[in-house]
């Protein structure tokens, strides 16, 4: 299961912020096929991580590998080149711009891959990306990723803001592209939900790799997952969610 299967690869990844290594040293596989959720406190490096992998931060030290090529001194819109998406934290629609139009400024080519993976889309397609609802304009913002075909996803906490029913209805959908082949590695608040659709977990705490391996082990890992590394921010929210 262990890379070899391309993918993302980090070695020892040492991100400074403002001078200070806030992400230490870092190494983990999310390969093709496979859904690996990134879990941690606010504050823990998760953002910064991403941002690293996108190139929009620089690495101080270590190593990123994007199907086996060394991307690390690579500019982000070369990595893109590389099979790269990034749905930034924060990231939002065009609100002017029709449903439709949104998703044509990502591609010159068909949209309707979207609207199969998003039905309420398609409905939705002559209105302005603004009157859409919270959960509906982040199918928006992932369904503009991927008509850029991405071999590899990254996406930072698409459910910030949004009741657990959508997020129950929108986390999924990285299932469906994993089984496409596309490696998924997602940021996300909403533990019990992330975990239940990924096939492998990593958390970070201080900048530090503090867990990495089954999400069935992490479940067992009571003190990761309920104490001061998920607890902190919808931590409660999300621990709740989804108890059996
Ligand atoms: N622009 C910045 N300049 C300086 N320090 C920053 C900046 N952005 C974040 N940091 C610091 O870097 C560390 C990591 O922040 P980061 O945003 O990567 O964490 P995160 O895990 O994504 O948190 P959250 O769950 O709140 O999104 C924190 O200590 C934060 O205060
Ligand atoms: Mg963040």
């Amino acid at each position: 299961m262990r890379s070899g299967s391309g993918g993302l690869r980090l070695e020892g990844v040492t991100v400074h912020r403002a001078g200070v290594p806030v992400v230490r040293d870092v190494g983990f596989a999310a390969p093709r096929g496979e859904v690996t959720v990134l879990l941690g406190p606010n504050g823990a490096g998760k953002t910064t991580l991403l941002e690293a992998v996108s190139g929009v931060l620089p690495v101080a030290s270590g190593t990123v590998w994007l199907e086996d090529v060394d991307v690390t001194a690579l500019l982000p819109e070369e990595r893109v080149g590389h099979g790269l998406a990034h749905v930034e934290q924060g990231r939002t629609v065009f609100a002017e711009l029709t449903v439709e139009e949104n998703l044509r400024v990502a591609t010159a080519g068909p949209v309707e891959e979207v609207y199969h993976l998003f039905p309420e889309l398609e409905r939705r397609r002559r209105l302005p990306a603004g009157r859409l609802s919270g959960g509906e304009q982040q199918m928006l913002v992932i369904g503009r990723a991927l008509l850029m075909e991405p071999t590899m996803l990254m996406v930072d906490e698409i459910s910030l803001g949004l009741a657990p029913v959508v997020v129950r209805r929108l986390v999924p959908v990285v299932r469906v592209l994993a089984r496409r082949g596309v490696g998924v590695l997602m940021v996300e608040q909403f533990a019990t939900i992330a975990l239940r659709v990924a096939d492998r977990a990593v958390v970070l705490d201080r900048g530090e790799v503090v867990y990495e391996g089954e999400p069935a082990g992490l479940e067992r890992r009571v003190d990761l997952l309920h104490g001061a590394y998920l607890g902190r921010r919808g931590g409660a929210a999300s621990s709740r969610e989804g108890t059996p």
